[in-house]
């Protein structure tokens, strides 16, 4: 592979297999340019500057240049020998190497919010298929059509009680007699039969897996042959135009049912167009879907039902149905086969819904090492923590500040949005130095949540803030402005941005932040309290959701929203609900293993826990920064 490709041009061979990739290319390039061409997902926080050490990667083989004074200062000696090397640093002069990424240097990102980690399963779906050739109806046997059928599919499917619609059964005598008496059952589970197909249509089953998000709705296509995912689609849910989060909507729907009808209805229409997209785009027939499972936070799950959430707004806030639901597609209104059928997954309580059990599936929380620790990060973060002897959940109301609303210049993670902000502070211009990154590589448009999670870090990290978010005095910097006697730092010059003006960060964003990350901090030192452990005993933190696409771990870590603990413990996983919902689609003991799930999950409630107001106000402090040795590695940007 490598001496007969080598030439005088291109004499630089670039292996990273953990990723099974390679590269030819020309001598003397920056190895993170090499390894951005090769999709490699390294961390680079910095921007390639030599500042942040994040970029750093393991080089054998080949000539390169000398490690800089960057990498000096980054990388310990024993790093250096070993061979350790930034990767924005160090040029490729000739010759092959071999590159390898270490853990705490992968970037962790799922690219699209609509997919995330998934757990393989055995297929055992609800849907059966079987092909029959039925004896004919002559004068010896007179038996009734459906009862041929059910006498010859005896074999395969418990029969007894087995039930049709009336639908289905209007179109079996011509069905089985223009298909020459040769046709394939469709059972779900051994209850009912839902359709009578001519000739051998094995080779075609579909399900779908429905995520209903407060603002997304994700749609899964499965082939329930194989299990594999055919199609995958997503819109906005159209019920943001009655309220952005789930109490705006709540108290929407509970003014009257007349609002209910009308947020169920948008719900199922938006939906139905989804799921329309994806079967053209795939070439499916929609009577070959058969069966969908969908998930929801409980206001969502009530929603869709059609049932009036109205009781989730008031103390104690339960539901009105927690198990889960089959009903027929067609009472709700959803465009699959006539006589399909949606499964519902079962909710946990009236803020902890069937997204976050499916969450909990996906990651296979009760097998775990424990203790283990599940958040779903959102207006409304879920969090389950299993102790090793139980699982326990709770929902806190973290706000829209990390969905990028009620800041000055938040956005939602859209084309343009900065997601990822890295300061410092430049000796030789006596003044601090802003990278960033935005979404799409667009111009600024506004700040996402990880944005601001990164700014309040690095402003922390500088001693720019106090703990308690404050702006201190004296401090020079053409960045350090008042905007509207709002102490800012301005993160984005107007000339770089898209909307023309420069893009900050004030001091009331910066409270906003410190009330939503206090929010999830004290749900998260609450469970660990009542489950009598101690945070930094916990051996995993899972991210769950689509805020994970772009937070910073560490940056998370310094402003408290996530416990002090060692940042390799941290993983996101992306949309995992959808995950679950698929897991629950293709194996239907995995269904009943999530309803025993629901059951066992503990659920507490932080608004009448007696300490949440104390444990709450003290979480909104940012932590004491232990080592400032990492900030002394920050400064000045060579
Ligand atoms: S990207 Fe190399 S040090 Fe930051």
């Amino acid at each position: 592979m490598s001496s007969s490709a080598i030439d005088m041009n291109r004499n630089v061979v670039v292996m990273a297999k953990q990723y099974d990739k390679t590269l030819i290319t020309i001598h003397n390039r920056v190895l993170l340019d090499v390894l951005r061409e090769l999709e490699i997902p390294l961390r680079s926080d910095c921007g390639g500057i030599g500042v942040c050490g994040k970029c750093k990667v393991l080089i054998t083989g080949g000539n390169s240049t000398q490690p800089t004074s960057s990498e000096r200062k980054l990388l310990s000696y024993k790093e250096l020998s070993e061979g350790y090397r930034l990767a924005c640093q160090v040029r490729l002069i000739e010759g092959e190497f071999e590159v390898s990424v270490p853990p705490e240097s992968t970037l962790q990102r799922y690219k699209s919010a609509d997919t995330g980690f998934e757990r393989p399963v055995p297929l055992l779906p609800a849907i059966k298929k079987i092909f029959v050739t039925l004896p004919r109806a002559s004068l010896n046997d007179t038996r009734a059509d459906f009862e041929r059928i059910v006498d010859t599919v005896k074999d395969f499917i418990n029969s007894n009680d087995i039930d049709i619609d009336i639908d289905d059964i209007r179109k079996i005598p011509e069905t089985i007699r223009n298909s020459d008496w040769k046709v394939t059952i469709v059972a779900w589970y051994d209850k009912r039969i839902i359709d009578v197909e001519a000739g051998d249509t094995r080779d075609s089953a579909y399900g779908l897996a429905i995520d209903i998000g407060t603002s997304k709705i994700v749609v899964h296509l499965i082939d329930l042959t194989n299990g594999s995912t055919i199609a995958i689609d997503s819109t906005p849910n159209p019920q943001a135009s009655y309220g952005a989060d789930i109490i705006s909507r709540l108290t929407y729907a509970l003014k009257d049912d007349e609002n209910l009808r009308r947020l169920q209805e948008v719900v199922i229409k938006a939906v139905n167009v989804v799921i329309d997209r994806i079967l053209s785009r795939a070439n499916v027939l929609k009577d070959r879907v058969y069966e969908a499972v969908v998930v929801g936070n409980t206001v969502m799950h009530h929603l869709f039902l059609g049932i009036q959430p109205k009781y989730l707004g008031y103390s104690p806030y339960v539901p009105t149905i927690a198990r889960a639901l089959s009903i027929r597609a067609k009472d709700l209104g959803i465009s699959i086969h006539r006589s399909g059928t949606i499964y519902v997954l079962p909710v946990i309580a009236g803020y902890v819904g069937s997204d976050a059990l499916a969450d909990a599936l996906a990651i296979d929380i009760e097998n775990c090492e424990a203790p283990c620790m599940l958040i779903d990060i959102g207006t409304n973060s879920e969090i389950l923590l299993n102790s090793g002897k139980e699982i326990i959940a709770c929902s806190t109301p973290a706000g829209p500040a990390f969905e990028g609303f009620g800041t000055a210049f938040g956005t939602r993670a859209v084309s343009g949005a900065i997601d990822q902000v890295f300061i410092y502070f430049d000796s030789s211009i006596q003044d601090f130095v802003v990278r960033y990154h935005t979404i799409g590589g667009e111009k600024p448009v506004g700040l996402c949540g990880s944005a601001f999670i990164d700014a309040t870090a690095h402003l922390y990290r500088l001693n720019i803030i106090n703990n308690r978010g404050r702006f201190l005095k004296g401090i020079k910097s053409k960045r350090i402005v008042e905007i509207n006697n709002t102490p800012s730092f301005i993160l984005a010059w107007s000339n770089e941005t898209k909307i023309g003006k420069d893009i900050s960060i004030d001091a009331k964003d910066i409270n906003e932040i410190l009330l939503a990350k206090a929010a999830i901090a004290a749900g998260i030192r609450i469970l660990a309290k009542s489950a009598n452990i101690d945070l930094t005993d916990i051996k995993k933190i899972y991210i769950a959701g689509s805020f994970g696409t772009y937070m910073n771990v560490e940056n998370a870590v310094t402003i408290g929203l996530l416990p002090s603990i060692d940042t390799k413990k941290v993983e996101f996983v992306g949309n995992i609900a959808i995950g679950g919902a698929k897991m629950c689609l293709k194996n239907t003991e995995i269904r009943r293993k999530a309803e025993e799930l629901a059951r066992r999950i503990k659920y507490i409630e932080l608004s009448t826990y007696p300490s949440f107001n104390k444990i709450f106000m003290e979480s909104i402090l940012l932590p004491q920064i232990t080592s400032r040795n990492q900030e002394s590695s920050l400064q000045n940007g060579g």
